[in-house]
């Protein structure tokens, strides 16, 4: 095969159909278990106004600093000529900006809501790593309470379960206290750290100055040796957050839910307070999590609403599919042929046609060969088509009123009158195998719109 002359960027991949057999199961365990818990869906656009992301998750972290998709159309720039709208490299903060923007602090509280669907982010590509990636995102918002923390574990717990993955991963649990607690604990992070700069690597050293917290999960090893003798975080926690996190912590445990304290996980995006998460792999660590959440009462006051607590959490839905292939998880294949339609001449042509429809509308995946090869070869076609049954139809079936089913697994065939082809079918495959979904009798099982 020649090399193809374009190929998708760096880091950006097809979804191709196989792919779509674990996508479209991970998606529905994440609808299913959400909707069991009252979510509702909600999908905001794939941009938005750079300002809701810098806001929102933080000028100076990685995901707005480095890893930023700025779109827009030249002329449009803002004063300082800079693009204003960015691809949305999570959901959080989008969401928020709907909460505040559709008024939904006049629905009852909390308010439930969930995402799916493709985030970008200029990352350096690499396993687990990519520029374009799915997230499923789950956010409460409008009640601060440790059992609304526990709880939104307890449905990713569910998820991760049904998906029979949940046995591969560690749930990391943190406090990082209110905004004052943690306003102390930076300062003494700084102090600690004064005069030990140059013992940092340059990027720790940058982010001693913009945002020292993240020195904490850093991953250079001269700053982890360094941080063996910095203050805690623990230390600094308030009364009230201390007893938040032990009550959120009692809860897990009422809820049977395992965790690992993890005093150094602070989480990548500022807009947190109090309860931090991840579930990371068991096997390697922190290095590639799953998924990553908490609590983050600061962000719609940031976003112009009026001060409104929140938590939530996202997953990364490629992450999880790895997972589900290392442990031999089998997504179910939907996409079958059930029967191929092969003909011979004009008139079993037109016959034909009629016999694909009238397959398909009962629920059997039928693929009709409509074009002018011979039979022979379009058994060939059946076969590589990995259809299990073969409907054929030559010139000499049509004069007789007859047609020949082949049970391609078998080899075997039969001639049968036209007219009992499609029972015989039906009869072969099992009403209960059918694929008899209508969207008007079944709208609420419908794909979501938009979903990718
Ligand atoms: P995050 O930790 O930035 O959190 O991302 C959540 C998950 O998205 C990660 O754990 C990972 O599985 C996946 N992910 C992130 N970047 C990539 C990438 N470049 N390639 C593949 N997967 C990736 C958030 O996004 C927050 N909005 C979570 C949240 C919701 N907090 C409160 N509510």
């Amino acid at each position: 095969m020649s090399e193809p002359k374009y190929r998708s960027p760096k880091g950006v991949h097809d979804v191709l159909p196989e792919d779509h057999q674990y996508m479209t199961y991970v998606k529905k365990a994440i609808r299913h278990r959400a909707r069991q818990a009252g979510y509702k869906r909600i999908d905001p656009p794939l941009f938005e106004d750079r300002a809701v992301f810098e806001r929102g998750i933080g000028e100076h972290t990685d995901v707005v600093e480095k890893e930023l998709f700025t779109v827009g159309r030249k002329g449009a720039e803002d004063d300082a000529g800079n693009k204003q709208f960015a691809l949305r490299p999570e959901f959080t903060a989008g969401i928020c900006r709907a909460y505040i923007e559709h008024g939904m602090q006049e629905l009852p509280q909390p308010v439930e809501l969930y995402s799916i669907g493709p985030c970008f982010r200029y990352d350096r590509p690499q396993k687990g790593r990519y520029r374009q990636f799915h997230q499923f995102s789950i956010e409460v918002i409008g009640l601060s309470d440790p059992s609304i923390d526990a709880q939104v574990i307890n449905l990713l717990v569910k998820i991760f379960g049904d998906l029979k993955i949940l046995e591969r991963l560690t749930l990391q649990v943190n406090n990082i206290g209110s905004a004052e607690d943690r306003k102390k604990y930076v300062d003494a992070i700084k102090d600690f750290f004064t005069g030990k700069e140059r013992h940092l690597p340059e990027v720790d050293r940058s982010r001693l100055i913009t945002n020292p917290l993240r020195l904490l999960d850093s991953k250079e090893e001269d700053t982890i040796i360094l941080l063996k003798n910095a203050p805690t975080m623990e230390q600094f926690l308030s009364d009230e957050s201390k007893e938040y996190h032990a009550t959120f912590l009692d809860y897990l445990t009422t809820l049977g839910i395992a965790f690992t304290p993890t005093p150094r996980l602070v989480r990548g995006l500022d807009y947190y307070n109090q309860t931090v998460f991840e579930f990371s792999d068991r096997s390697t660590g922190a290095q590639n999590a799953v998924g990553g959440g908490g609590r983050y009462d600061p962000l719609i006051e940031l976003l112009g609403g009026k001060p409104t607590p929140a938590v939530g959490f996202a997953g990364g839905i490629e992450r999880m599919i790895w997972h589900m292939k290392e442990a031999g998880v089998k997504a179910p294949n939907k996409d079958q042929v059930d029967v191929f339609v092969a003909q011979l001449g004009p008139e079993a042509k037109k016959k034909c046609l009629g016999l694909v429809s009238a397959l398909r509308d009962l629920g059997v995946h039928t693929v009709g060969a409509l074009g002018e090869a011979s039979l022979k070869s379009q058994m060939r076609l059946a076969d590589r088509f990995q259809a299990r049954h073969c409907l054929l139809l030559g010139q000499l079936e049509v004069k007789d009123g007859t047609i020949i089913l082949r049970d391609m697994t078998a080899g075997k065939q039969k001639q049968i009158p036209f007219d009992k082809a499609i029972p015989e079918i039906i009869k072969i495959l099992g009403k209960k195998n059918l694929d008899t979904y209508s969207i008007t009798d079944k709208l609420g099982e419908y794909t979501d719109p938009g979903e990718g």
